[in-house]
């Protein structure tokens, strides 16, 4: 098993950790009762993880709520349904919430947490290979509404993230890939991610793609807690994305816009994110920030890990754009794209014109 430890601000009352190997679900009570002292559990999941899953959560103390699957229900009024399950069942302040799923439910189920009686444990279990790398680690939880994605959350930290990579055996090609996105983000921002030890992710990726793709548990074990160092080191500097965290929005400019302007339902979150890491490398060659040679490794990366990086369908240029300037992450009405400008090594620029930020469109 692999451990990493996430501490926020190095605040000691503020760390936990991640917990990273195969068979942890043969009895995963024996982890979290460590790092919890809730007696009682409420299990929140959806219904294929559940039917996968849930059996390995069954105990005389954890009640379930099984909710819809999709990003559909990541809202208000699911949320609402926790919120009343957790009354109904008498859920007190000493008890905990687990969320058992990908990051829908971890951002949901989290949110809950963290809003019920002011907030309770919660642990994160993540069974997607996105939610294991990136959305279970580092405490932003959130639900969505009408007019925008995550508009309605907190950072809220969990007490433990268990991540048992056996789970990655039943995601279906498209899932994994979608996480897979999210992973080589990694690899282009590991410098700034300010970590003592040179993981080499990049050359690791490289190396180790066929492996990769056949799930060899070793390889993933050694995959996950690499990007969840890197990015408990960006989260332990800057908790509230105040500054550095903003470069885990590597690609992401890009994906926000494809992702709302499609309606969250032609491309997953992570082909949205492969889609806009190949559009920043564009951008970055274009302006000079780049040499070619690093440009066409990344892009042999992206496309050796066969990830989605061109979109089946044409937008309109002003659509696109104006979609960009009503996305969260703008402030003072400027865009702010997270540059590469070194094999690995990334910055924040948002004064780029918008000629060139729309010539890949
Ligand atoms: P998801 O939670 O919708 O899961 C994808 C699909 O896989 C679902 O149908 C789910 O039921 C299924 N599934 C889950 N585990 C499975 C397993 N082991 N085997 C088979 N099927 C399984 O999607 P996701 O990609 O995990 O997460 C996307 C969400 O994460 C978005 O809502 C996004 O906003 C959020 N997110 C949050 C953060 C963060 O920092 N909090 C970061 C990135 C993304
Ligand atoms: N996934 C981006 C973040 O956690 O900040």
């Amino acid at each position: 098993m692999e451990t990493v430890n996430v501490k926020i601000n190095a605040k000691k009352e503020y760390s936990y950790p991640i917990l990273i190997g195969e068979n942890l679900f043969e009895d995963p009570y024996e982890y979290i009762k460590q790092f919890t002292k809730a007696e009682r559990f409420l299990v929140v999941t959806n219904k294929k993880v559940n039917s996968l899953y849930g059996k390995y959560f069954e105990d005389d103390f954890a009640a379930f709520l099984i909710l819809p699957d999709g990003e559909e229900y990541k809202n208000q009024e699911v949320l609402s349904l926790i919120i009343d399950k957790a009354i109904a069942l008498n859920i007190e302040r000493q008890d905990a919430i687990i969320a058992l799923g990908g990051g829908v439910i971890g951002d949901m189920a989290g949110f809950a947490a963290a809003v019920y009686q002011r907030g309770i444990d919660f642990i994160q279990v993540p069974t997607t290979l996105l939610a294991q790398v990136d959305s279970s680690v580092g405490g932003k939880v959130a639900i969505n509404h009408s007019k925008g994605k995550n508009l309605i959350g907190a950072f809220y930290q969990p007490k433990l993230v268990l991540a048992d990579t056996n789970t990655l055996n039943t995601l279906d090609d498209r899932q994994y890939k979608t996480g897979l996105a999210e992973v080589l983000k990694y690899a282009f921002i590991e410098k700034t991610c300010g970590a003592d030890i040179d993981y080499k992710f990049m050359e690791f990726l490289e190396s180790n793609k066929d492996m990769i793709f056949e799930k060899n548990h070793d390889v993933l074990k050694e995959l996950i807690k690499i990007c969840c160092s890197l990015k408990s080191c960006v989260v332990n500097k800057d908790e509230k994305e105040k500054g550095l965290r903003a470069i885990l929005n590597f690609g992401h400019t890009y994906a926000h816009a494809i992702e709302a302007i499609t309606k969250y339902s032609r491309y997953t979150h992570g082909e949205a994110v492969s889609i806009g890491m190949k559009l920043i490398f564009d951008l970055a060659l274009n302006l000079g920030l780049i040499d070619k040679s690093y440009y066409d490794r990344a892009l042999k990366l992206l496309t050796d890990y066969n990830l989605c990086i061109n979109p089946d369908i044409t937008f309109s240029k002003d659509a696109f754009y104006n979609a960009m300037k009503s996305d969260k992450k703008v402030s003072s009405g400027k865009i702010n794209f997270v540059m590469p400008f070194s094999p690995k090594e990334v910055k924040i620029m948002n004064d780029i014109d918008k000629k060139l930020v729309l010539r890949g469109i």
